[in-house]
């Protein structure tokens, strides 16, 4: 380290320069950080998650359904949505499953919202043909929100603002590959005793550019425990949390959320609240256990691995009720939490969860998924047509199929019918991000192959 330079030092995690440097990425890449696919999204947004959020939702509002304002929107507000993929999809499952209900005409309308910090990106929606649509619908609308400063959110198209104080219905948060992006501490447990974790960075270079496109290999990362001076947070629950870690967890590092706890009691502010979250991370105390200092994870921007238990521990002791998978879930952990409705059983909502997250869940279906990728040369188009049905018509599915698709409906034209109806399926909730994208050029040209047009 000796000829290196310090030039942030013994910084809680929190407030390094790491996480300005993060800001700065997202600000400059724009949507470029998901059109150039720099930032992964591809587990975090697809349409099986949109399906299982979908259904959790479901349940969830026939719990709630006593209490919903029908003359009230319901909405359904993305924190950090990126790419809009999310969204776009649970638009297109969650719609039909609502109009499917017993009670839909006693249901709100329901109204989806992509929310991000970056100006850039809510240009890049504003200006999306097949989002101006839904916005045209009254379906779908954009505000800015940064969670270093939660605020009432102004959206851009309706002109109207929700804050805590207007809110009428139960809010729902999605949350998917954010809690990772955004500020957290780092604590270490030495000899039983919990202390903080600083960071100090040191860098090869006289001058640090921020804008480098090598900054990441300017820079080392050194962490240094240090005992606390005082309790760490101003919020006693946050402390009463780290003090059982003290007095419960063997040594280790561990990370703790505060910002994003932070966030979550802004949302509290507004009466009922479903938040839907997935991320790479830890949900059991025994995971905390051994993971070392936290390192950024780098692609384009970097991530963490989020300490879920600590939520669950919040959510928890705030009277609110967290839904966590028992087993360890490997690729990314899909959970839920509701908070602000103690009295209310969630029966339907934990039945959805199980169905939809612990048994079959997000997790499973990734890592079947990559294995099964590498087979569709090798299917049957009943197999190929079954992954597509289970994949809820994922995009990314369909691709290594295409070029099979026209000849397997030839040797088998009894399945012309179903492979036609997947194809508009995928269409139909597929959200191009990029110009060049030809994807749905392609389905129209594979569908005229099929089924050329007398
Ligand atoms: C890893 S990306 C995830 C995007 C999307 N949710 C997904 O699953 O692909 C992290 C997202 O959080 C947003 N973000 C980062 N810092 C933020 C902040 N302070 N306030 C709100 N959003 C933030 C980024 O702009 C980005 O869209």
């Amino acid at each position: 380290m000796n000829d290196k330079r310090l030039i942030d030092a013994d910084k809680p995690l929190s407030k390094s320069l790491i996480w300005h440097i993060q800001r700065a990425y997202f600000q400059k890449a724009g949507m470029q950080a998901w059109q150039d696919d720099i930032v992964p999204h591809t587990i975090s947004c697809n349409p099986f998650m949109a399906r299982a959020y979908g259904r959790l939702i479901v349940g969830y509002l026939q719990d709630c359904a006593a209490d919903l304002d029908p003359a009230e929107p319901l909405y359904i507000i993305e924190l950090g949505a990126g790419s809009g993929r999310l969204t776009h999809h649970l638009i297109y499952q969650l719609l039909p499953m609502l109009a499917d209900l017993a009670n839909f005409d006693q249901m709100p309308q329901v109204k989806f919202l992509l929310t991000d910090f970056t100006p850039d990106v809510i240009k890049f929606w504003q200006q999306h043909p097949k989002l101006q649509q839904l916005v045209a619908e009254g379906i779908l609308d954009f505000a800015l929100f940064d969670v270093e400063s939660p605020r009432h959110l102004r959206l851009l198209n309706g002109k109207t603002t929700i804050a805590p104080q207007n809110s009428g219905n139960p809010i729902v948060l999605l949350a998917n590959y954010f809690f990772d992006s955004i500020p957290q501490d780092s604590f270490v447990i030495e000899d039983g005793e919990l202390g903080a974790n600083l960071l100090s960075l040191y860098s090869g270079q006289p001058e640090l550019d921020l804008n480098a496109a090598d900054l990441w290999d300017q820079l080392s990362l050194a962490y240094e425990p240090l005992p606390l001076q005082g309790p760490p947070y101003e919020t006693a629950l946050y402390n009463d949390i780290l003090a059982d870690y003290e007095a419960q967890l063997p040594d280790t590092t561990l990370t703790f959320p505060h910002v994003g706890l932070d966030c979550l009691q802004y949302w509290m502010g507004f009466k009922e609240l479903l938040l839907l979250t997935a991320d790479r991370g830890y949900s059991h105390a025994e995971s905390l256990i051994g993971q070392g200092n936290p390192h950024p994870n780098l692609h384009g921007s970097f991530s963490m691995m989020v300490n879920y238990h600590a939520i669950t521990e919040f959510v928890e002791r705030s009277g609110g009720r967290a839904f966590v998978p028992p087993h360890y879930q490997d690729n990314v952990q899909t959970l839920a939490y509701v908070l602000n409705s103690a009295e209310k059983e969630l029966k339907a909502t934990e039945q959805a969860f199980e169905q939809s997250v612990v048994h079959n869940g997000p997790d499973d279906y990734f890592a079947l998924r990559q294995h099964l990728l590498k087979q569709i040369p090798e299917m049957a188009i009943d197999q190929f047509l079954s992954l597509m049905r289970w994949s809820a018509d994922e995009a990314d599915v369909l691709r290594p199929g295409l070029d099979h698709l026209a000849s397997w409906v030839e040797q088998e034209p009894a399945w012309q019918e179903d492979v036609l109806d997947m194809l508009e399926r995928v269409k139909a909730q597929y959200l191009a991000i990029r110009s060049d994208d030809d994807l749905i050029l392609k389905i129209d040209q594979l569908i005229d192959q099929i089924a050329p047009e007398e």
